[in-house]
């Protein structure tokens, strides 16, 4: 089988796409399961720079290191190079369709919460304003749909 490409995508690029990319490379290679995942944002502020100190510390804390990505955009052409692109949340999820100038019957184009909220439109919370204790919450909530994530591909149900 080819090997699954996933796309995590937020604003900046620096807060939790880059957790989300650093905790799905992790808890994959825990399991076995060899995907290819990366991480882009649908603004450029921050293009070029290493993830969030929070957001580094996080992942440092839960034995992870994500301090090697580097941000960058997210470009029309992502589109085909990903089997799914996952939107932290709902304004990214409406970037991502008018960056690829897609609509919602895109069905690689998804809500990251859905894979554990189906249809409830649940988002990400952005942690960028507020203190670490933001970043210790969207580190749970990101690695608990991680593992939801795992779960679909391990019993064939992403992709029905
Ligand atoms: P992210 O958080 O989308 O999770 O990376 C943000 C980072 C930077 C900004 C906003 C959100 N900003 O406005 O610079």
């Amino acid at each position: 089988m080819e090997k699954i490409r996933i796309l995590m995508v937020c604003l900046g690029n620096i807060c939790r796409s880059p957790l989300a990319q650093g905790i799905m490379e992790h808890k994959a290679k825990l399991v076995g399961l060899d995907i290819f995942v990366d991480s882009a944002g649908t603004a450029n502020y921050h293009s070029g720079e290493h993830p969030h100190t929070s957001s580094i510390r996080v992942a440092r804390e839960n034995g992870i290191d994500i301090s090697g990505q580097q941000a960058r955009q997210f470009l029309p052409g992502d589109l085909n190079k990903f089997d799914l692109i996952y939107a932290m949340d709902s304004d990214n999820f409406e970037n991502i369709h008018r960056i690829t100038g897609t609509n919602q019957s895109v069905q690689k184009v998804r809500l990251f919460l859905d894979e554990s909220y189906p249809g409830e439109g649940m988002n990400v919370p952005d942690p960028w304003y507020g203190n670490y204790d933001g970043y210790l919450k969207v580190f749970d909530l990101i690695a608990a749909n991680c593992d939801t994530i795992i779960t679909k591909i391990k019993d064939k149900s992403l992709f029905a």
